[in-house]
């Protein structure tokens, strides 16, 4: 039987990343699940994580940065979600296209139809099962990543910017109720845990 594929998703300084591998030793003490593999955009493979050096610290044509981030998921596709789906393995993303939409879309401006294109040619069908969006308003995102780490190109960008990243990702969550859950990750590490045991138990 085909794994599941799971995605995390939210601004910068979310905090999805604090939660990627709790949800995953969760999901590997399960009976049933072969294998649960941990991977993130862009990223993922050797190539995808050289292409993720440029996109993070280059500033380049915003054009070019959606072809990369497409070049990069085409790669990753190939040779770690595809494979690890088809072996029954469940694949856990940190981003996914949604963080394209987000990004390069609602944040860059890039039209929609542009990344749809994109979408339909890279993934042909591919979408995660379940979409976990980690929502937090961008006074407490900033917040948190100050002093968490040195800003990359994105985490740069300006308060506009997020604003239009967040209303994005919102917006693609409530056209896709079914895929995706947004998780008020303005509470406490614990609490989250509590509603990501609940969500997880469903699959
Ligand atoms: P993201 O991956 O979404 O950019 P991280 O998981 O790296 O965010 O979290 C950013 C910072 O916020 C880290 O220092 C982390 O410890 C902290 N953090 C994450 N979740 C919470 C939370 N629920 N409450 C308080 N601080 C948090
Ligand atoms: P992330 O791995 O969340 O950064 P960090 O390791 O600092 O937590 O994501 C890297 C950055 O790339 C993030 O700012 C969002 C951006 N991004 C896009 O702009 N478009 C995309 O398609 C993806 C996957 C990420």
């Amino acid at each position: 039987m085909r794994g599941k594929f799971i995605t995390f998703e939210g601004i910068d300084g979310a905090g999805k990343s604090t939660h990627i591998d709790w949800v995953a030793a969760r999901l590997r003490a399960r009976a049933g699940i072969p294998a649960v593999v941990t991977t993130r955009e862009p990223g993922g493979t050797p190539l995808g994580e050289d292409l993720r050096q440029l996109l993070l610290h280059r500033t380049m044509h915003l054009e070019t940065e959606a072809l990369l981030m497409f070049a990069a998921r085409r790669e990753h596709i190939a040779e770690v979600i595809d494979p690890a789906l088809a072996r029954g393995e469940w694949v856990i993303s940190d981003r996914f296209t949604d963080a394209t939409f987000a990004y390069q879309g609602g944040g860059r401006g890039l039209p929609t139809q542009r990344l749809e294109v994109l979408e339909d040619w890279v993934q042909a069908g591919l979408q995660p099962d379940l979409t976990l969006l980690f929502d937090v308003p961008l006074e407490t995102a900033s917040e948190r990543l100050a002093g968490a780490r040195a800003p990359d190109k994105f985490e740069a960008e300006s308060r506009a910017f997020f604003q239009r990243t967040r209303d994005e990702y919102l917006r693609r969550a409530a056209a896709a109720p079914g895929r995706f859950r947004v998780i008020d990750a303005t509470r406490s590490i614990d609490a989250i845990r509590e509603e990501l045991e609940q969500i997880i138990a469903t699959l």
